[in-house]
């Protein structure tokens, strides 16, 4: 089995830092990220570190503390923005506060093509975003780069390995950020481009072949890109016990979905799959329900109880291991010893569950995306052959349709945003847009408009359109859509859905909005 090696990524509160990580895997090599007060003896195993940037200043004392011996591990450290000021001051340089802030664009001058500029142009473009910059270099360090401004953008003390840059290279602002990346992560820090979706799975399945042994396991699948990855990781997994693969259906899925997905998934391979139909159970616990966290309550508990009551009725061991397809992302929310601090937690419904906890504290939980981002899963699921359609599909909350209807959730209404949501999508596949896009929906907004159909007054709901570009759902933008695109799809709406008359364009990025209106 091959031993990948590792670059250890300390996370100083930074908006950036998971990108770090998505672009050294994107190298072949794996990342990782860890709360900032991470002691040495726990990162000995690193070829690599980075400090994070952060919203903090070296002078606050909300500064994200840190084991001052790391710096002087021998490790190579790279400091990024606050990660770097941080090294100034540990070494006695001086940072100054605030004097000359620099946001976005900018230009610097190398001044040194040491190792961590080789190949690189005189002038490179980067992208700022700093309050404070590096005053004052502390002894034995030089400087590599200037910024337009004329501060210092990058030093090094390569006595100790050490280097800072005060812009970021892994955003993609910066046109050479990957080649700087690459040279610290190959060059510096000898990393073998070992991590590869190959070797994962790999790795993988030899983790979940000595976990399960001769047990059996569960997997809750929807058809998503998560949970059939992790299904076909564990299926392909030799000498295991049986595997049952449920499907629920909580009356919330889209149009024909129920269909498309058993159809789809038997047709990848998935065997014996079972489906539980639960959607009168659930549509009658959110009748009368306006109140978008009650709605979550009570299809997040439903669910729980949904997989309880199958395990049961199919008689399924109690000591059966249960699959989910949780993310790195996820542990990171959730503060499971993973980037943040434990007071940033938000529980994840699919991390905090009884059902889940009480697995998790059996070890009777198998994660088998826990390392990986959203899209490391679809180059795992690209190695497994599956096909595109499944790679490329768009998250679905497991709340639904729910959630995408302001106010009340009725059969009708949950009939007529199916109508409307279908005819959006097919869309934007036939355009060929569905895979520029990250995610995108239809939604209904609970309120009503005046109109005028066939000469008589109508007064109909207002449906909106969401479609938003993301690397992780965190943040999000507006999808640009192509002259005219918008207008087509609107009238087709209008025209073929007998309960809407009128379509609105959400142009919200997240922040400030949500993805999902509730
Ligand atoms: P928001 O709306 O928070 O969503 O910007 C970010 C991403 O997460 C998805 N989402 C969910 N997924 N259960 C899920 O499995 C949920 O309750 C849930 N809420 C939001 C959302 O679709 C988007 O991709």
């Amino acid at each position: 089995m091959v031993v990948h090696d590792t670059i250890t990524i300390f996370d100083f509160g930074g908006q950036y830092t998971q990108l770090i990580a998505r672009r050294i895997r994107r190298l072949g090599v794996y990342a990782e990220i860890v709360p900032h007060n991470t002691t040495l003896s726990n990162v000995r195993h690193s070829k690599g570190l980075i400090f994070s940037g952060g919203p903090s200043s070296v002078y606050e004392t909300d500064f994200p503390r840190y084991d001052l011996q790391i710096p002087n591990s021998g490790i190579p450290l790279l400091g990024i923005c606050l990660g770097m000021q941080a090294l100034a001051h540990q070494f006695g340089g001086r940072v100054q506060r605030g004097k000359i802030g620099e946001y976005g664009s900018s230009t610097i001058t190398i001044k040194d093509p040491a190792r961590i500029f080789v190949g690189l142009s005189a002038q490179e473009k980067v992208w700022m975003s700093h309050g404070d910059s590096v005053e004052e270099l502390p002894d034995g360090f030089k400087v590599l780069a200037m910024s337009e401004d004329g501060i210092v953008a990058a030093f090094s003390n390569p006595e100790k390995q050490v280097y800072g840059f005060q812009f970021h290279p892994e955003v993609s602002h910066t046109q050479d950020g990957t080649k700087m990346l690459e040279n610290f992560v190959l060059d510096i820090c000898g990393c073998n481009q070992n991590w590869t979706p190959g070797n994962y799975i790999q790795e993988t399945r030899e983790r979940v072949r000595q976990q399960i042994g001769s047990s059996d396991s569960v997997v809750f699948v929807s058809g998503g890109v998560d949970s059939t990855v992790s299904y076909f990781l564990v299926a392909g997994t030799e000498d295991i016990g049986r595997l049952y693969p449920i499907f629920v259906n909580n009356g919330l899925l889209r149009k024909g979905e129920a269909e498309e997905v058993q159809e789809r998934l038997t047709r990848l391979g998935v065997k014996g799959l079972i489906y539980a139909d639960y959607s009168k159970m659930f549509l009658d616990r959110l009748k009368g329900v306006t109140d978008p966290e009650m709605k979550r309550h009570i299809i997040g508990d439903s669910f729980i109880e949904v997989q309880e009551a199958e395990m049961k009725r199919l008689d399924i061991d109690k000591n059966a291991f249960l699959v989910q397809g949780t993310l790195y992302t996820d542990l990171i929310e959730t503060g499971f010893g993973v980037g943040k601090d434990a007071h940033n937690v938000k529980t994840h419904h699919n991390v905090g569950s009884r059902l889940v906890r009480e697995k998790r504290k059996l070890g009777l939980l198998i994660e088998p995306l826990s390392e990986l981002f959203k899209d490391d899963v679809r180059y795992v699921g690209l190695e497994l052959d599956l096909p595109e359609e499944t790679i490329w599909r768009h998250p679905f909350p497991g709340s639904g349709l729910a959630i995408r209807m302001i106010g009340e959730v009725t059969p009708k209404r949950l009939a007529t945003l199916r109508e409307v949501d279908w005819r959006y999508v097919q869309e934007l596949k036939n355009l060929g847009l569905y895979r520029q896009i990250w995610q995108a929906f239809a939604a209904l907004t609970g309120v009503q408009s005046v109109g005028i159909m066939g000469d008589k007054r109508a007064y109909k709901e207002v449906a909106v359109l969401r479609a938003v570009k993301s690397e992780d759902g965190m943040t999000a933008e507006p999808f640009d859509f192509p002259k005219g695109v918008l207008q087509r799809i609107s009238e087709r709406i209008v025209n073929e859905v007998p309960d809407i008359g009128r379509v609105l364009y959400d142009t919200t990025p997240k922040p400030p909005a949500t993805i999902e209106l509730e």
